[in-house]
């Protein structure tokens, strides 16, 4: 589906128009699509029908409640990665039971919320994790249920800030350590093991090395179960890549098939845990143009979202679409986007040939993912405000923040 599409010649987010979203709201302002996330979400549920599994949709993408509660409601489940995104399932209705706990730093705090929610899973990632979590929940009286997060030492070949699953990254247990683990797990009183894990990357857009890395994964269950440890579950991650530009990502058919294939005739129940591919589509930051500076060298469109808005462009070099809300079809130049934030990083589109005036609109394209998410305060600019709109019916899911807002936990010094 196209959730942000021309209509009359203008950009509209489902059947509204983003001017007016802009007029309302102002700008800088995310705006979801309510149907692009449910879209997304069932293409993945609906291609995995008939095989066990549960979709842990990784929340670290875009953790807005009103995103929660639409993945909630289709009966997702979350993979979190702290208490605080624990607090957000809860808050947003989504089902603990459901959730799958990873991340490499657990403090004790989020080990014990963590047992007392009842999450479906902890994705342990060392030996000194197992040893800390057995004795938190012995202290507490539970049992913790356990799985391994294995580093299988596969490329996804992606950005390597996001490639998890090589034996140099800190992800992960070394996958010929595993065995040793579940034995020692297993003579534990505090832990229960359930499941085994991997997760080997972001944006990945081959199918080779998740084959490679389930491979991997499945032979070590097997010979597990050799040795009498049964596990429930095999999480294979996230890491589905989408396309920004022209990339060329793995259709979900043959993801379902390659899955299929590697279970067929397996107990385990699948479970994966999709970020990116659920919610990057789904989502536009709109934002206006301040003033235009053509220069000797460039030619700068200054607009009023920046880097502490979206931080792909200077963290990655991520390359994001950028469509006039309103084109016009004058002859265009190209323009270096950048916010007003003092840093030279702070672009968010570089060499974009577009016709532009002081005051237009424009959407970036793909923002739904990891785009609020690690938005900040720098420079003292309050977070944007966040939008969802669900056919013609708009709803401010999260509004702009003060000024006063950013500072009311900071004090002066005493007089
Ligand atoms: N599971 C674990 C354990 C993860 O660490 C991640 C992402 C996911 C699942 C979801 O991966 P996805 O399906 O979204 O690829 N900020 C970066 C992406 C960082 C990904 C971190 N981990 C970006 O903007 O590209």
């Amino acid at each position: 589906m196209t959730p942000f599409a021309l209509r009359d010649g203008e950009l509209h987010a489902e059947r509204v128009p983003l001017a007016s979203i802009a007029e309302r709201y102002g700008t800088p302002c995310y705006v979801y699509s309510r149907a692009a996330l449910e879209g997304a979400w069932r293409a993945l549920d609906d291609a995995l029908a008939g095989l066990p599994h549960l979709v842990c949709y990784a929340m670290k993408a875009n953790p807005n409640l009103a995103v929660l509660d639409v993945f909630a409601r289709l009966g997702s489940g979350f993979d979190i990665v702290s208490g605080g995104e624990l607090a957000r399932v809860v808050a947003a209705g989504g089902d603990p039971g459901k959730t799958v706990f990873s991340g490499v730093g657990k403090t004790v705090a989020e080990m014990r919320q963590a047992l007392d929610a009842g999450i479906l899973c902890f994705n342990v990632e060392s030996e000194a994790e197992l040893e800390r979590l057995d004795a938190v929940a012995r202290e507490r009286g539970r049992v913790a249920p356990v799985s391994f997060r294995v580093n299988p030492d596969v490329d996804p070949r992606t950005h390597p800030y996001i490639s998890t699953g090589l034996k140099e990254s800190k992800f992960g247990v070394a996958h010929g350590d595993a065995l040793a683990l579940y034995r020692r797990a297993a003579g534990m009183a505090g832990v229960a093991i359930r499941g085994i894990d991997i997760h080997i990357g972001s944006q990945i857009t081959e199918l080779a090395p998740y084959r490679e890395a389930a491979r991997k994964v499945l032979d070590l269950v097997d010979r597990l179960a050799g040795e009498g440890i049964r596990l429930g579950h095999v999480d294979l991650g996230g890491g589905l890549g989408v396309r920004y530009r022209d990339e060329t990502p793995v259709p979900i058919s043959e993801y379902a098939a390659l899955l299929r294939g590697l279970f067929a005739g397996r107990s385990e129940t699948l479970v994966l845990e999709p970020g990116r591919y659920l919610v990057a589509d789904a989502g536009v930051l709109l934002t206006r143009v301040e003033y235009l500076k053509p220069g000797p060298a460039k030619h700068f469109a200054i607009v009023d979202a920046a880097m502490n808005d979206l931080l792909r462009p200077a963290l990655y070099d991520a390359w994001h679409g950028v469509e006039p809300v309103r084109p016009r079809p004058g002859a265009p130049m190209r323009w270096e986007i950048v916010g007003p934030v003092c840093e030279s990083a702070d672009f968010l589109a570089r060499d974009r040939a577009l016709d532009l005036a002081a005051g237009d609109l424009l959407a970036i394209r793909t923002a739904g993912a990891y785009a609020m998410a690690m938005s900040s305060n720098y420079n003292a600019r309050p977070r944007a405000p966040e939008v969802m709109v669900d056919g013609d019916r708009v709803h401010l899911v999260r509004r702009r923040e003060t000024a006063a807002e950013i500072h009311a936990a900071e004090s002066t010094l005493p007089r």
